[in-house]
């Protein structure tokens, strides 16, 4: 099978790529392109998390106390999670990790690990766009599905396009919040740029323009 970019359907499938990048510079919302694109799923931590959460899991309980208050959830909960969900059979043919790794901690563990990445691909936004993206963010509270007040507004207001669940804020982005996130990034996320450049991994693409824009850019930035 030929894709529409002219690549064989086996090049494609081999894609394990790592998405870098501050909240809200637009990871789940390029993933979801890229998974279309690419016909490769997306890990979302932070999807799992909120999953377990609503569904009111052990795992959400102790997840919770840290996504609200903007930090991290301790890294042997995490690598547990992606280690095995990444060991199922819809990731042999590749995947998108989002969210994961997010310090050199977990960095480091996936290294030594048996589960091997292709790419890095980092978003570069400036903090006060990310601002403006989260504090209009919505979010589908069915399939996850993003939304943006001015963005990326649904067909119809409060119903999300793909399931016709309810779009719902997250909570954390309340605006405290959100600043936590960002400072926790910066501090800990950010240096994984470095890391994964030394191994000739990284990807670099500006995110400040829309979306469409920025997945065409990131299309091709992956060819290369
Ligand atoms: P997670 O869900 O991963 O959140 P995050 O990294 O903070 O990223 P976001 O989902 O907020 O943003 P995004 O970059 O996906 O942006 P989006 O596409 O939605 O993690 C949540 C929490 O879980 C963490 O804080 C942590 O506590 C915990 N956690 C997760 N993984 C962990 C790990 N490995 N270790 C420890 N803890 C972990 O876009 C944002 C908005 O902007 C949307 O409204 C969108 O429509 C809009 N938008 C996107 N792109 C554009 C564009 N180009 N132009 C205009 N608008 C745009």
């Amino acid at each position: 099978m030929l894709w529409h970019d002219g690549r064989t359907e086996r090049q494609v499938l081999t894609l394990k790529l790592i998405l870098l990048a501050a909240p809200g510079a637009g990871k789940g919302t390029q993933a979801e392109n890229l998974s279309k694109h690419f016909g490769i799923p997306t890990i979302s931590t932070g999807a799992i998390l909120r999953k377990n959460i609503a569904e009111g899991t052990e795992l959400g309980s102790i997840a919770k106390k840290y996504i609200d208050d903007g930090k991290f959830v301790p890294d042997e909960v995490m690598i547990d999670i992606v280690r095995k969900r990444l060991h199922e059979d819809d990731c042999k043919g590749g995947f998108i990790l989002d969210g994961f790794p997010r310090n050199l901690a977990q960095a480091d563990v996936l290294d030594k690990s048996d589960i091997e990445i292709d790419k890095v691909l980092t978003i570069e936004v400036d903090d006060e766009t990310i601002i403006e993206r989260l504090s209009g963010r919505l979010e589908c509270e069915e399939c996850g599905t993003t939304y943006h007040t001015v963005y990326r507004k649904p067909k119809k207001e409060g119903v999300c396009d793909n399931c016709g669940g309810k779009l719902i804020v997250r909570a954390d982005d309340k605006p405290e919040i959100i600043k936590s996130r960002l400072a926790t990034y910066h501090s800990q996320t950010e240096p994984l740029k470095e890391f994964y450049r030394a191994k000739g991994m990284l990807v670099t693409v500006i995110g400040q323009n829309g979306i469409e824009k920025t997945t065409e850019k990131v299309l091709e930035a992956l060819e290369n």
